[in-house]
C-alpha cells in the first residue's frame, strides 16, 4: 500500500501538525443578558452557567472574561414587563440598562469588543420583532425606523458593532444610513443574514422573556427548509452595507455555513444557539456525553466555514482550549 493515512494519526504531536481546523479563543463570541434592577446575577433556569446580570454586576464577569482571554461579547436587554410597549421604546433609551450596559463594559474593559444584538422582541408587549399592524402582521418599513433608531443609541453608548436579528426586509441598508447620518460610519454590522424560525431558540426566549405572544415567526424568520432563499439574503445584505453575515442557527445548518463560505469573501459567523447548548450541556451533565462533546460541536461549525462563532461554551471552550496547550 502507497498511501497509509494512519501514519498521519500516528503520534499526538503528528495529528497537531496536521490538524486542520483549530477553534482559538479570537473566534469566540459570549453572549450576556443584561436585565433592569440591581444586584442581579441569577442562573437562567433554562440554560445551565448562564447568567441574567444587572450593570452593576457586570464587572466581575468582564473580568473574567478577559482572565479568560474572550475578547467579543454580545449584549441582549432583557427590560421588566413594565418597561415593554407595541413599539419597543425602552430599546432606544439612551439610558436603558443595555446602553448602561455598554458604558460600564467599556469602562472596565476598554478593549472589550461590545457588539449589540439589534431587535426589538426582548422589548415588545407582543414579542414580535417589530411594529405591528392592526391586523397583526409585522409592518416592515414602519419598523426600520425603530431598528435604525436602536442601533444608533447602541453606537452612541459605544457599541463597536451591530448585529440586527430581526429577519425585516432592508433592515440592512437602513441601520447603514442612519449610523452613517450620525456620524457613526466606523461601527461596522454583523448581520443576522440567513436567520431561520427555529424551534433551537426556545431556553433563549425564556432567558429573554422574548417569546411571541401570539403566532409565529414564520413571516419574517426563514424556512429551515431553505438554501437558496439563505442565498438571496446574504447577496442583499452585503448589498446594503454588511460588513459579516451570520448563519442561525450553526449546528443543524452546517450546509448553509460552508455555502456562505464557498461563495463570499467577507467572515462568515454563525450562532451556535440556545437549544444547541442546552441540548448538549444537559447531555454531559447527565452523562451520556463526555465534554470532549462541546469542543467537536462547535469545531465543526469552524470547519464547516465560519471564522466567528457566537456561543454560550466560550468560556468552557477557553478553559479547555487552556488546558490543552
Ligand atoms: C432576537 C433573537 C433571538 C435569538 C437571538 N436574537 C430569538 C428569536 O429570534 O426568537 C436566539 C438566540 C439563541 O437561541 O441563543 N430576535
Amino acid at each position: 500500500m502507497l498511501r497509509r493515512p494512519r501514519r498521519l494519526r500516528a503520534t499526538k504531536a503528528i495529528r497537531n501538525l496536521v490538524r486542520e481546523t483549530k477553534l482559538q479563543k479570537e473566534d469566540l463570541i459570549y453572549p450576556l443578558f443584561i436585565v433592569d434592577g440591581q444586584n442581579i446575577k441569577r442562573e437562567i433556569s433554562s440554560m445551565e452557567g448562564v447568567y441574567h446580570f444587572s450593570v452593576d454586576m457586570l464587572e466581575d464577569e468582564i473580568k473574567e472574561l478577559v482572565e479568560l482571554g474572550i475578547q467579543h461579547v454580545i449584549l441582549f436587554g432583557v427590560p421588566d414587563d413594565s418597561k415593554k410597549d407595541c413599539c419597543g421604546s425602552e430599546a432606544y433609551n439612551d439610558n436603558g440598562a443595555l446602553q448602561q450596559g455598554i458604558r460600564k463594559i467599556k469602562e472596565v474593559a476598554p478593549e472589550m469588543d461590545v457588539i449589540c444584538d439589534v431587535c426589538m422582541c426582548e422589548y415588545t408587549s407582543h414579542g414580535h420583532c417589530g411594529i405591528l399592524t392592526e391586523d397583526g402582521y409585522v409592518d416592515n418599513d414602519k419598523t426600520l425606523e425603530y431598528l435604525s433608531k436602536i442601533a444608533v443609541s447602541y453606537a452612541k453608548a459605544g457599541a463597536d458593532m451591530v448585529a440586527p436579528s430581526d429577519m425585516m426586509d432592508g433592515r440592512i441598508g437602513a441601520i447603514r444610513n442612519a449610523l452613517d447620518e450620525n456620524g457613526y460610519e466606523t461601527v461596522a454590522i454583523m448581520a443576522y443574514s440567513a436567520k431561520y424560525a427555529s424551534a433551537f431558540y426556545g431556553p433563549f426566549r425564556d432567558a429573554a422573556n422574548s417569546a411571541p405572544a401570539f403566532g409565529d415567526r414564520k413571516t419574517y424568520q426563514m424556512d429551515p427548509a431553505n438554501s437558496n432563499e439563505a442565498m438571496i439574503e446574504a447577496d442583499l445584505d452585503i448589498a446594503e452595507g454588511a460588513d459579516i453575515i451570520m448563519v442561525k442557527p450553526a449546528l443543524s445548518y452546517l450546509d448553509i455555513i460552508r455555502r456562505f463560505k464557498d461563495n463570499y469573501d467577507l467572515p462568515i459567523a454563525a450562532y451556535n444557539v440556545s437549544g444547541e447548548y442546552s441540548m448538549l450541556k444537559e447531555a454531559v451533565k447527565k452523562g451520556l456525553l463526555s465534554e470532549d462533546a462541546i469542543y467537536e460541536a462547535v469545531m465543526s461549525i469552524k470547519r464547516a466555514g465560519a471564522t466567528i462563532i457566537i456561543t454560550y461554551f466560550a468560556k468552557d471552550l477557553a478553559k479547555f482550549i487552556d488546558a490543552n496547550k
